[in-house]
């Protein structure tokens, strides 16, 4: 009896992503290039070439703010992925000028502060947001919603655009050096003094999500997204006491301690202390699943830190 195997390769597409050397967009673009996609990456640092070619990028040497650039590589790409910055209007608008009217797919990497609640580490109200019921932004975050919305509203110039609106991204990045935004301040600002600190009691939750899911969620997004579509991404959650006093058990140091929003704010700046460190941000994303069939693998960041943050063949790019 013969048996028929049917392979079904997967369209190959040419890919033009943004921040290909750092934390998300890098991992992102290996992610696709070991897919069999042909990615292009931009890169501010001609240093990082090397490193990205080994990972199967071609390097595109330029920064956000060349407009020409930007919108040329889309033109020239089937699909486009920003992932240098989730605040960057000018770049945006770039993207979908060259894009307009082309039917491709456009995802853009926004972050889950945008409902953050500033609370100064505590849990206040902490209340739970949807993807179908997203409230006003603070003027804090008004501008990162505008950007959002620019990119949904791009749906309408015939782009089958996205907003990926990520949580707090663990793990660790495919571009040795590249690092999450939270964590690693977290566990910096303990390696200098010694005593791991939270804002406030620490009682502020975030929804968090791995690097590895998010990388393969995007790949998901490229294929089957439908045009103005807002995903949150998120696989679990976690209040910043846990998460500190995970790393300390796995730096061996001893308990954490609260620290006063202002103290804070000196060491991590008022965007990180108040948004990044010290507000609650929890969501629920029910569209990457219903819509694309993602299937996050990992769900506990607590996990993650005790038993792989510090693992012997990725310590420098900790978190
Ligand atoms: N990590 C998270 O948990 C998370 C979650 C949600 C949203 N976000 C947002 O997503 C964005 C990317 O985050 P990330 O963690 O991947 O940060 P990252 O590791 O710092 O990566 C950003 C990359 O973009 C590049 N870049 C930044 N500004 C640029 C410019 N003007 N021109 C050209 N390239 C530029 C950087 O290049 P260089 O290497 O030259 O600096 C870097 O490679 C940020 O806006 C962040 O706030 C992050």
């Amino acid at each position: 009896m013969h048996v028929i195997v049917f392979l079904i390769k997967e369209n190959v597409l040419k890919i033009f992503i943004t921040g290909a050397s750092g934390f998300i967009g890098g991992s992102i673009a290996a992610h696709l290039a070991r897919a069999g996609h042909t990615v292009r990456g931009l890169i501010r640092n001609p240093d990082h070439s090397a490193e990205l070619q080994r990972l199967g990028i071609e390097p595109v040497i330029g920064t956000l703010d060349d407009r020409a650039l930007l919108s040329a590589e889309a033109q020239a790409a089937d699909a486009v992925i920003n992932a240098a910055s989730s605040d960057h209007e000018g770049a945006v608008k770039a993207l979908i000028d060259g894009l307009a009217g082309s039917g491709k797919t456009f995802l853009h990497t926004s972050g889950s502060s945008i409902v953050g609640d500033a609370s100064g580490g505590e849990a206040g109200q902490a209340r739970i947001y949807h993807e179908d019921a997203l409230p006003e932004p603070t003027a804090d975050k008004a501008a990162r919603v505008a950007i959002d919305q620019l990119v949904l509203d791009a749906a309408q110039q015939n782009i089958r655009s996205a907003v990926l609106c990520n949580t707090l991204i663990y793990g660790h990045g495919a571009v040795p050096g590249s690092a999450s935004v939270q964590l690693p301040r977290l566990v910096r600002q303990a390696q200098e003094s010694g005593v791991v600190r939270h804002v406030g009691s620490g009682g502020n939750i975030w929804s968090n999500v791995f690097i590895d899911d998010v990388a393969e969620l995007y790949r998901l997004a490229l294929d089957k997204t439908p045009g103005g579509t807002f995903y949150f991404v998120e696989s679990g959650e976690a209040s910043f006491r846990d998460m500190s006093a995970a790393i300390a058990r796995a730096m061996k140091l001893g308990a954490p301690q609260d620290w006063p929003l202002e103290e804070a704010q000196k060491e991590w700046g008022y965007e990180m202390a108040s948004y990044g460190l010290g507000s609650n941000s929890r969501v629920r994303g029910e569209r990457a699943r219903k819509l694309l069939g993602w299937q996050p693998k990992r769900t506990s960041v607590i996990d993650w830190i005790e038993h792989d943050m510090l693992s012997p063949e990725r310590t420098s790019s900790a978190a």
